[in-house]
Order: structure tokens, then C-alpha cells, then sequence
């Protein structure tokens, strides 16, 4: 494997970990919250995010490069609430997105053709994730501060979400 790739892969390993452990710190805080629906979604986005690394140490090995499990940065452990929360989840899927993105620029460059047809799942599921982080964030831009409107919203969100990745 090109040395570069490599190095992206096991770079992307780290980001998919710290957005895990990044997702798991957001369930909590909103399991102490009381935000029982939006801890739920969160625990569920922390393993997948687990999943998406896995996916990446089996394929590097698979391949027959070196893979170097990470340490990790300290989560952020708290939020002033669910409108920061949600910028947060925006954000960190879109800087995966950005990653992605440059692991695939990097394919063309090196003609790893292998690389990035398997990249192409993490493409899709970028489109995915980041459209239900937007979803959920213009909601909750919608409601502002009202707290029924984040009692509702808290209720939903495991429907909105699910319903958005059916379209
Ligand atoms: Fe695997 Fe949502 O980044």
C-alpha cells in the first residue's frame, strides 16, 4: 500500500474513533440532561462511528498495511444545550466529510483504485449523516428556546431521524 494512503487511513482510524468517543460524551450528557431520545440517537451514532473505524482497521490489514490503533483527545463533556450540541455534530461530520474527501483526492493522485472504490461507502454514508445532522439542527433552529418545543423534539428525534434515512 502507498505510504500516504496509508497514512490517510490511519489518520481517518483516529477521526472515526474521536467522533466514537466524541458521540458517546454527547449521549451521556443528554442521558444527565434528561434528554432521553437524543442520548439514545447519540449512543447509537457512537457505535456507529465504531463501526466506520473497524471497518478501516480490517481493510488496512486486509491489505496488508500497518495500522496503528490511536490515542485519543479528551470529548468535549458538556454543552450550554441542544442547539450547540447538534452545531457540534454538524461540524464534526463534516470535517469526516472533508477527510473522506481528501483520502479520495489522494486515490486519484496514486492511482489506488482499490482505496477508493472502498472509499466510496464512506461517501455515501457522509451524504447520509450529514444530511440528518442538518435536519435535526434547522428543527431545533425552528423551536429556539422553547422548552416544549425540545420536549418534542426529544420525543421525535429517533422518528425524524429514522424517517430521513428512508428517503
Ligand atoms: Fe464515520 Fe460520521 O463519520
Amino acid at each position: 500500500m502507498n505510504a500516504t494512503i496509508e497514512e490517510l487511513l490511519n489518520n481517518q482510524i483516529k477521526f472515526e474513533a474521536q467522533a466514537s468517543i466524541q458521540y458517546l460524551a454527547m449521549a451521556s450528557w443528554a442521558d444527565a440532561e434528561g434528554y432521553n431520545g437524543v442520548a439514545e440517537f447519540f449512543y447509537n451514532q457512537s457505535e456507529e462511528e465504531r463501526t466506520h473505524m473497524t471497518k478501516l482497521v480490517k481493510f488496512v490489514n486486509e491489505r496488508s498495511g500497518k495500522v496503528i490503533v490511536p490515542a485519543l483527545d479528551a470529548p468535549k463533556p458538556a454543552y450550554n444545550g441542544l442547539n450547540e450540541l447538534f452545531e457540534k455534530f454538524l461540524e464534526s461530520e463534516e470535517f469526516v466529510t472533508q477527510q473522506i474527501n481528501h483520502i479520495i483526492f489522494e486515490c486519484l493522485q496514486h492511482k489506488d483504485y482499490n482505496v477508493h472504490n472502498f472509499m466510496q461507502w464512506y461517501v455515501s454514508e457522509q451524504l447520509e449523516e450529514e444530511a440528518v445532522a442538518r435536519t435535526l439542527l434547522d428543527k431545533l433552529n425552528i423551536i429556539g428556546g422553547d422548552k416544549s418545543g425540545h420536549y418534542l423534539f426529544d420525543r421525535d428525534i429517533l422518528t425524524i431521524a429514522a424517517s430521513h434515512e428512508d428517503e
